[in-house]
C-alpha cells in the first residue's frame, strides 16, 4: 500500500537504475520488517530442496550477492543471485533499464553488470551457513574466448556456496549467448558443467535457464538434451527479445523485455516444456508474475517452483507476501491440499 503511494514519486525522482541501488542498500539496512512465515500449505521441494514457499526472486536482482537473506526475509521461498561472470564486468553504456509503466513492464540492456567470482565467492562464504536456499546464476564474459569455460569456473568457483546453480545461456545482452541453446552447443556445455559439478564435495543440483524465444522444435531439442545430461531441471524463462503490442514511451528500446506482456508467452513455453519433458524434470517458472494467480496459473502450466522481479519493481517489497498468501489461497479454493499436488495439471 505505503509503496504504491509513494512510487509516483520515486519512479519521477530515481531511473530504473538507481531505483534499484536505491533498494539495495535499503535491503542492507536490514530495517524493512520480515514477513510473516510461510502458510504451512505452502511448503514444497524442489530437486530435493525443502523450500518454504515456492515463490523465489528471480536472477538479476542481487547480481553481486549482496542482499540474499535481506530477500528472504521480505517473504521469497528463495533466491538466486547474479548473474556472476567470471571477470568483473561494467556491462553496457547506460541509460540501460528502462520503465514502461503503462504496460507494467521492463526493457533492460544491462549485458551482465557484475564485481565477478571472486567477489560473490567471498560474500556468499561470509553467509555460507545461514539457513535458505540462495542458488547462484552464472554466466559468460561478452569479450570470453571459451565460453563452456567461463560456466566451468562458474560452478567449480560458486558450487561449493550455492544451494543450487542456474547456467544462464539466455540473456539476450551478450551476443551469441542464446547460440548456447542449440543442440550440439547445449549437449557439450551441460556435459562440461555436470561433470564440473561431480568433482564438488556438495553436488549442487544444476538448473539452465533458456529463453522464451523457441519454437516447437527448439523447444524438443532442449528437453531432449536436458533430460539425458543429467541436469536437476530447467528455468523457463529469461526475458523476451519480442514486442507484443506495447504502450510504454520506451517500447523500442533495445533488450529485452520482463514483466506483465511476458506472463503469457512464457506461461505458454513452460507449459510446452512441460509436455515434453513429460515430468521427468523440474520446472520454474518465471516471467510476469505480479499475483497470486499468475504463480498458480505457472504451478498448474507444469512449474513446480516460480521466480519474479519486474513484479517486485511495480509493487514493491510486499509482493512475496502477497503472492504466497493469495497463492495459498487459491490452492484451497480448488481443493489441492499442497503445492505438489497442483503442478501440472494443466500441462
Ligand atoms: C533489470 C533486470 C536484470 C536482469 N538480470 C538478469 C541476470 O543477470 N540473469 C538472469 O538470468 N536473468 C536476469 N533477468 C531476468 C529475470 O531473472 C527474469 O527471468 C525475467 O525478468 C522475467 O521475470 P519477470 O517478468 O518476473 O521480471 C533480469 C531482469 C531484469 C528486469
Amino acid at each position: 500500500m505505503l509503496f504504491r503511494l509513494f512510487r509516483p514519486l520515486l519512479f519521477a525522482l530515481l531511473n530504473g537504475e538507481r531505483a534499484h541501488a536505491l533498494t539495495i542498500i535499503g535491503l542492507q539496512t536490514g530495517l524493512l520488517p520480515r514477513a510473516p512465515a510461510a502458510d504451512p500449505i505452502l511448503a514444497t521441494s524442489l530437486a530435493g530442496m525443502a523450500l518454504p514457499n515456492p515463490v523465489g526472486m528471480a536472477a538479476g536482482f542481487d547480481k553481486n550477492g549482496q542482499v540474499p537473506d535481506a530477500v528472504l526475509r521480505l517473504g521469497f521461498g528463495f533466491t538466486e543471485v547474479g548473474t556472476v561472470t567470471p571477470r568483473p564486468q561494467d556491462g553496457n553504456p547506460r541509460p540501460r533499464i528502462f520503465r514502461l509503466v503503462e504496460d507494467k513492464a521492463v526493457i533492460n540492456r544491462l549485458g551482465f553488470n557484475n564485481a565477478g567470482l571472486d567477489a560473490a565467492q567471498a560474500r556468499l562464504a561470509a553467509r555460507q551457513h545461514r539457513p535458505g536456499i540462495v542458488g547462484i546464476n552464472v554466466g559468460a564474459n561478452k569479450d570470453s574466448t571459451d565460453r563452456i569455460a567461463d560456466y566451468v569456473a562458474g560452478v567449480r568457483g560458486l558450487g561449493g556456496l550455492a544451494r543450487y546453480i542456474a547456467v544462464n545461456i539466455s540473456s539476450p545482452n551478450t551476443p551469441g549467448l542464446r547460440g548456447l541453446q542449440d543442440r550440439a552447443a547445449l549437449t557439450d556445455l551441460l556435459a562440461a558443467v555436470v561433470a564440473a559439478r561431480s568433482d564438488l564435495a556438495n553436488a549442487p543440483p544444476l538448473f539452465v535457464k533458456v529463453a522464451p524465444d523457441l519454437t516447437p522444435a527448439e523447444i524438443d531439442d532442449i528437453a531432449d538434451v536436458a533430460l539425458a545430461s543429467g541436469i536437476d531441471g530447467l528455468i523457463v524463462s529469461n526475458t523476451t527479445l519480442a514486442r507484443p503490442s506495447l504502450h510504454g514511451g520506451d517500447a523500442g528500446e533495445t533488450g529485452g523485455l520482463s514483466g506483465a506482456p511476458l506472463l503469457a508467452p512464457s506461461t505458454g513455453v513452460l507449459r510446452a516444456f512441460a509436455r515434453a519433458t513429460a515430468g521427468k524434470l523440474p520446472l520454474i517458472g518465471v516471467g510476469g508474475i505480479a499475483s497470486g494467480a499468475d504463480a498458480y496459473a505457472k504451478l498448474r502450466a507444469g512449474a513446480s517452483a516460480v521466480q519474479l522481479y519486474t513484479g517486485m519493481v511495480y509493487d514493491g517489497p510486499g509482493i512475496a507476501a502477497r503472492v504466497c498468501r493469495d497463492l495459498a489461497a487459491l490452492l484451497r479454493r480448488d481443493g489441492f491440499t499442497s503445492v505438489a499436488a497442483a503442478v501440472g495439471v494443466d500441462a
